[in-house]
Formats: structure tokens, C-alpha cells, sequence
């Protein structure tokens, strides 16, 4: 089998580079190792930025998005039992749009399909072969056989326990990694989001974050142990626990109501460097991983696909090569500017084991800086609706 790009992971980033490249008429194959059901059913990101809503309506699927997206001029920041807001639309004159991932990629599923753009799922034992050659090829095996496609490039979008980053030879890359002491505890319920806007507490009992999927769905977190288990967690406990990290007037508003999904994610920083080897690009998490305070994951992977998807449409379609070999670079700088947003933004917020009195005083601090500096706010809510491309 032969393609012109063999794209490795069916996840956004995979899905939505596959749908551009389809619109220049470009033919790329995705390979995901799971069921589209089980790639539907995970609950991750719920905030877009305007340049990944800009990229979803130039693949052409965001009718959808149009219609069910919230958008939102502005976000809450409690402190214990004080709360300030900051504008996005007076700071940037600009938004975010609510709109969950897994929407984003059900409307690229139902594309690629309406496309007859051909995507294999259940794949095992992926290989890529040749990456540093001019015929690179990537093998695997499905429903019991072996099958491999020769292709002009290989595209890594298989996050961050795909193959791909681990197939770049050791001596060429360089990884840069934190790990936070805690993670999310975060419950999706059927019911009224607490508030118009998302609102992110920082509180004795740590970190908590109401946010929010349509007006009858919401997704709260609450900061908890690594070494916890969501079977700990009973509904009445997360509410309970949730109620406690926020402002009094804010638990006054609360509708609670049974869990429809509870789920536990660790928190990191991760980065590898460079993000080429020959003719394989890695795009999304398989190449860097924030930690979510900030919703920049899933918006940092959609800034690769656009900075790929213009070097990959100016090689095939003027032959020009300066856009790929570029693209490492652009898209690293964008990258490290929103690991810093989400490192400093999580380090604000949470309650770390080891912290000090001192520490806890620069962040109430740094956190009334931020409530009283409208110099801090427009470098927060440029940074929250996305840097530009
Ligand atoms: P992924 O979504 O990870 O997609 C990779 C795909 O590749 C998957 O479908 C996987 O099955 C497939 N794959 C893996 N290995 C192989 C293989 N060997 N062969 C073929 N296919 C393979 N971001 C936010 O902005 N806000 C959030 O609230 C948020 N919450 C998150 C919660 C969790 C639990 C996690 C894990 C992430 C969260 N993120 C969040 C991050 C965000 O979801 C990711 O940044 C985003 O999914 C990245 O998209 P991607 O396509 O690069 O990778
Ligand atoms: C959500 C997750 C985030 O990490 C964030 O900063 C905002 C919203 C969410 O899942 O809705």
C-alpha cells in the first residue's frame, strides 16, 4: 500500500491535520490503536482558543461547533473566599469558545468519513521504518495480519505513550520533563454549570476548578493525591470536598448531582527537542505534555498541526521545502511559551506538599497582583486566549 502521509494516532491533532490535508488534496492515512468508541468516550479538554477554532472552521467542521460552542469573555479566580475576574474582551478584544474535545473530535470523525478518508483502527505493533530516508514506511498489524504503507512523510500525533517519540534515536533528542506532586480529580454531572464562566480556586484544601461543557452539563476538578483512586471518591464526597475550596457565595449557587464520569489525570510538563527526525514530525502530546491549568494541551497540539499543515501544503504544492525544515523550530517556540503559561499558572494555583510560609505568601502575593494590575491582566488573558500563530 502507498500514501502520500501515514499519520500515526487519531486523536485531535491526528484527525484535524488529516482534514486539512484532505482540503489541498493531499491523501493521508490515520492509524489509531483504539475503537472510535473508545477514542469518543474519553472526557479530556473544553477550551478552544480562537486560532484552533480558526483551524477547525478552514478543515470546514465547525457547524457544530458554531452552534453548540459557549463563548467566553472572561474567567473567575477565587482565593479563599475573595474572587476577581479577568476580561478577556476588554485585555485582547478577543474570546474563547467552550466546546468539548470529544465534540471536536466526533465533528473530525464524521468529516474524515463524509471525506472517504481512510482511517484504520485497532492497530497494533506499529513500526516506522526509514524515517531518516526519502522513502520512509510504517508497518503494523490488524485483525490478525501484517500490513505496511510506503508514504512521503510520517506524521507522530500519538501522544505521549505513542511510538513515535520513542522512535526518534535516543543521541537525537533531548527531553525536558516536570512533574507535580498531585493531579485532578474531575466528575462530569448533568447538571446547570455553577456559574457563565469557568472559575479556577486556589484554597487551603488546594486547588479546585468549575468549568462547564453546555448549560446542562458541567466538569468540576478538585487538586487530590497521585496516590488516590477515583473508587475513594463517592459523588457526595467530591461535592463535599469541591464546596470547601469555594468562595461561600459561589457553594451557595452549587447544583449537585450524580457523576456520569470520574477520572483521575496526573499533572506534567514535558517537552522533546526537536520535534523532525528526517520524515517524521510529531505534533500534540507525543511531543510535549502541559499540565491542564489553563487549557493549553489541546490547543498547543492544534498550533503544530497549523505550523505542519503549512509546511507540508507549500512542499506538495510549490515543492518548497523551507516550511518543514522550519517547522521544529516554530512550533518549539510557540510550545515553551505555553508550557510557561500552565507551569506558572499551576504553580499559582495548587497547594504543593513541600511549600513554605513563604511560598504560600508569594502566591497571595503574585494572586493580588493579579487581581489589582491591569498590566498582569492583559499578559494573563493574552496568554489564556491563545499567543498568536
Ligand atoms: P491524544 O489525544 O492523546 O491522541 C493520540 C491518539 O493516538 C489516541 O487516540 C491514541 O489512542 C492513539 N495512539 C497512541 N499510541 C498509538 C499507536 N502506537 N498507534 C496508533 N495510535 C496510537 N487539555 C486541555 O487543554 N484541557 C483539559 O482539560 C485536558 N484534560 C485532559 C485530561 C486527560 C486525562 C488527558 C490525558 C489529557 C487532557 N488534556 C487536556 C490534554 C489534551 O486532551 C491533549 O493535549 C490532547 O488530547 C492532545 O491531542 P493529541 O491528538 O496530540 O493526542
Ligand atoms: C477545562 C480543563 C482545564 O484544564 C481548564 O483549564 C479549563 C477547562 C475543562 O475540562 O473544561
Amino acid at each position: 500500500m502507498r500514501t502520500q502521509v501515514v499519520i500515526i494516532g487519531g486523536g485531535p491533532s491526528g484527525l484535524l491535520l488529516g482534514q486539512l490535508l484532505h482540503g489541498i488534496g493531499v491523501e493521508a492515512v490515520v492509524l489509531e490503536r483504539r475503537t472510535k468508541d473508545y477514542v469518543l468516550s474519553r472526557i479530556r479538554a473544553g477550551v478552544l482558543e480562537r486560532g484552533t477554532v480558526g483551524l477547525l472552521a478552514q478543515a470546514g467542521v465547525d457547524a457544530r461547533l458554531k452552534k453548540h460552542g459557549l463563548p467566553h469573555d472572561g474567567t473567575l479566580i477565587a482565593n479563599g473566599n475573595d474572587s476577581f475576574r479577568v476580561d478577556f474582551a476588554e485585555h485582547t478584544g478577543t474570546s474563547v469558545i467552550v466546546y468539548g474535545q470529544t465534540e471536536v473530535t466526533r465533528d473530525l470523525y464524521d468529516a474524515r468519513e463524509g471525506a472517504g478518508a481512510r482511517t484504520i483502527f485497532e492497530v497494533e505493533n506499529v513500526v516506522i521504518e526509514g524515517a531518516d530516508t526519502d522513502s520512509p514506511s510504517v508497518s503494523f498489524g490488524q485483525g490478525g495480519l501484517g500490513h505496511s504503507i510506503a508514504c512521503d512523510f510520517v506524521v507522530g500525533c500519538d501522544g505521549f505513550h505513542g511510538v513515535s517519540r520513542r522512535s526518534i534515536p535516543e543521541d537525537q533528542r533531548r527531553e525536558f520533563e516536570k512533574v507535580y506532586p498531585f493531579g485532578w480529580l474531575g466528575i462530569l454531572s448533568e447538571t446547570p454549570p455553577v456559574d457563565d464562566e469557568l472559575i479556577y480556586a486556589n484554597s487551603e484544601r488546594g486547588f479546585a476548578l468549575c468549568s462547564m461543557r453546555n448549560a446542562n452539563l458541567s466538569r468540576y476538578y478538585v487538586q487530590c493525591s497521585m496516590a488516590d483512586h477515583v473508587d475513594n471518591w463517592s459523588d457526595e464526597q467530591f461535592w463535599s470536598e469541591l464546596k470547601r475550596r469555594l468562595p461561600v457565595e459561589v457553594t451557595d449557587r452549587l447544583i449537585t448531582g450524580p457523576s456520569i464520569e470520574k477520572s483521575i489525570a496526573p499533572l506534567r510538563s514535558f517537552v522533546t527537542e526537536p520535534m523532525r527526525w528526517g520524515r517524521l514530525f510529531l505534533c500534540g502530546d507525543a511531543a510535549h505534555i502541559v499540565p491542564p491549568t489553563g487549557a493549553k494541551g489541546l490547543n498547543t497540539a492544534a498550533s503544530d498541526v497549523h505550523y505542519l499543515f503549512e509546511g507540508l501544503s507549500q512542499w506538495y504544492g510549490e515543492g518548497d521545502s523551507r516550511g518543514l525544515d522550519r517547522y521544529s523550530e516554530r512550533a518549539l517556540d510557540r510550545v515553551w511559551k505555553a508550557e510557561r503559561f500552565s507551569w506558572w499558572f499551576s504553580s499559582l494555583m495548587h497547594r504543593f506538599p513541600d511549600q513554605t510560609d513563604f511560598d504560600l505568601r508569594m502566591q497571595r502575593s503574585e494572586l493580588d497582583f493579579l487581581r489589582t494590575n491591569k498590566a498582569a491582566q492583559k499578559a494573563f488573558a493574552e496568554n489564556y486566549v491563545g499567543l498568536p500563530y
